[in-house]
């Protein structure tokens, strides 16, 4: 039977920075080629922040276009999540920069991380928070700046990642429009497949680790591939199964925008048809945790997602960590 929804979208936002790099444009930075790129991965080209441009300003921009989306004044909100591995700076919580500069000045504010599944993270939260919590306008916001973490000499990483943000504002649900579920997971045993080995309490910034990169990405992308597709298409399922839905009932699929490859496997897995699959790799990259609420913002202003859309949405990243949800709009 269909779920019962406790929160709905009221709006959304997002932002990328001005800067586009393109495949042409990495060709002179590293041993790469537009062509295998764009076999491999589906990339043509990625946002990347200016210095001086920390992640801060594009969750700020994106924030903005989703409370004038919902018509929700900034001292309506009363909580701020915000899904990212990239923030302004160790601590505090970016969240807590973005409330002041939006003038958020009655909401609770924290990052929480889980890389490339953020945002969905951050909706189960959210989902939580609403229903055990009390909170009745709550900003959720994916967001990174990876440029800031990637290797420029690795050709293996530095090709697939974009900076960008995407916002969505969340209050209760009255009908039977909202989140019809959630699913998280996780499993800690393949966190060295995907991860930053440096700058945290295991490895500090000393010159000699600095020196190392070791705060970069560090990938096997193969194994990462093959991971995402199978437990993508596991949450997926609990999602749909949660909310008592067949993958034919969707009017549309948003994966996480990783590799256009990743996609279409998992697209081929629900047997959706390619208009009901939702791809902007090609101009973003991988954004991590603000791809999602890109997309999301991104299918409303182009009605791929209009009033009775059902949407799954299904994301996989470093942690290993992956999760699903079903919207009604
Ligand atoms: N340009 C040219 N050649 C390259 C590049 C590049 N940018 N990068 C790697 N190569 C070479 C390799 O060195 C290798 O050469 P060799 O055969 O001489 O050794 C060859 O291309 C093949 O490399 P593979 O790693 O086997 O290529 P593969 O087909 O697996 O594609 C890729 C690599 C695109 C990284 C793929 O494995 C992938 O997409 N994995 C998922 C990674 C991902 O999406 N990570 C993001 C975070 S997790 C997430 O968001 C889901």
């Amino acid at each position: 039977m269909k779920q019962k929804p406790t929160m709905e979208i009221l709006g959304t936002g997002r932002a990328v920075p001005d800067r586009i790099l393109t495949n042409k444009d990495l060709e002179q930075i590293v041993d790469t080629s537009d062509e295998w790129i764009i076999t491999r991965t589906g990339i043509r080209e990625r946002h990347i922040a200016n210095p001086g441009e920390p992640l801060s300003t594009l969750v700020v921009k994106a924030a903005e276009r989703a409370l004038t989306d919902a018509g929700v004044a900034p001292e309506e909100i009363d909580l701020i999540i915000l899904g990212t591995v990239t923030g302004d700076s160790k601590f505090p919580a970016t969240a807590c920069v973005v409330q002041e500069l939006i003038g958020a000045v009655n909401a609770a504010a924290f990052d929480i991380s889980a890389a490339c599944s953020g945002f969905l993270y951050g909706m189960q939260i959210a989902e939580s928070m609403m229903l055990h919590g009390g909170y009745r306008r709550i900003l959720l916001v994916g967001g990174e700046v990876l440029s800031s973490m990637v290797n420029w000499q690795d050709r293996d990483t530095c090709v697939l990642f974009g900076d960008g943000a995407g916002a969505v504002v969340l209050g209760p649900s009255h009908g039977e429009k909202g989140i019809l579920s959630t699913y998280i997971k996780s499993d800690g045993s393949f966190r060295n497949l995907l991860y930053s080995p440096g700058c945290g309490s295991l490895n500090p910034p000393t010159p000699e680790n600095v020196g190392q990169m070791l705060h970069t990405i560090r990938m096997e992308g193969r194994e990462v591939f093959r991971h995402a597709v199978t437990s993508m298409s596991d949450a997926l399922n609990q999602a749909l199964d949660k909310a008592g839905l067949q993958a034919d009932d969707l009017s549309l699929l948003i994966p996480h925008q990783a590799n256009l490859r990743i996609i279409e496997a998992v697209g081929k897995r629900f047997h959706a048809p390619a208009d009901k699959v939702y791809v902007n790799v090609d101009r973003y990259g991988n954004t991590s945790a603000a791809s999602i609420p890109i997309a999301i913002d991104e299918a409303r202003e182009t009605g791929r997602i209009s009033s009775g859309s059902l949407v799954g949405m299904v994301t996989f990243g470093a942690g290993f960590t992956w999760a699903a949800a079903i919207v009604q709009f």
